[in-house]
């Protein structure tokens, strides 16, 4: 894994609000450069048929907005609501979907877009639902996947990078509802 590691405090960080975060595990710049390399991907994945990117909020909405702007064929834009985590930095075990597209999934390559794979419990949850929709193809794009999720019955075909073992934050990461408008992903003190 390659991560540039740049204390950081509150001090150089008015975003931050005071509270420190250990490190920044991915810069602006290196999540740049993968956001483009995952559209070109994409894009090569895709050479025809209706492609709807679904995208799983809150925490995809940075990504999600950067990505569509790198894949250059046409597509439709979706949103999924499920929560997983109360206040906590551990999974609380149940996903419950709060908002379902409108969109019509039937026969469409759908690209199910998350911000982050921990125990992939949210993944299999979804997963489950959305391919008994009859999509053409289902398959997950990861900004983040830490490659712990035991049960994860899915394979994420595209990931931006393997990530930590750590508490996220930024790039649409939350913690708590904060820190979600951070430009770089940091893992929390
Ligand atoms: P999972 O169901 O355990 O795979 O968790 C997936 C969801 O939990 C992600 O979509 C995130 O919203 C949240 N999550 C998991 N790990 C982190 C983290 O390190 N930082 C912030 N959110 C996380
Ligand atoms: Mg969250």
């Amino acid at each position: 894994m390659s991560s540039t590691v740049k204390p950081v405090g509150s001090k150089s960080d008015p975003r931050l609000s005071g509270r420190a975060v250990k490190r920044i595990a991915f810069d602006e710049a290196a999540i740049a450069k993968r956001v483009t390399e995952l559209g070109r991907e994409i894009t090569t994945a895709y050479p025809d048929g209706d492609l709807l990117v679904l995208g799983l909020l809150k925490g995809s909405f940075i990504f999600l907005s950067d990505l569509v702007r790198q894949i250059t064929r046409p597509l439709q834009v979706d949103f999924l609501v499920a929560t997983s985590y109360g206040d906590g930095t551990v999974s609380s075990g149940t996903v419950n979907l709060v908002y379902d597209p409108e969109t019509e999934l039937e026969g469409k390559d759908i690209l199910l877009v998350e911000d982050i794979i921990d125990s992939g419990r949210t993944l299999n949850r979804l997963m489950a639902i959305l391919k008994e929709r009859e999509p053409r193809s289902l398959e997950i794009c990861a900004l983040l996947h830490k490659r712990i999720a035991e049960g994860l019955r899915y394979n994420a075909k595209f990931v931006g990078f393997d990530a930590p073992n750590e508490f996220l934050v930024g790039y649409g990461l939350d913690h708590a509802e904060n820190f979600r408008h951070l430009p770089y992903i940091a893992s929390l003190q």
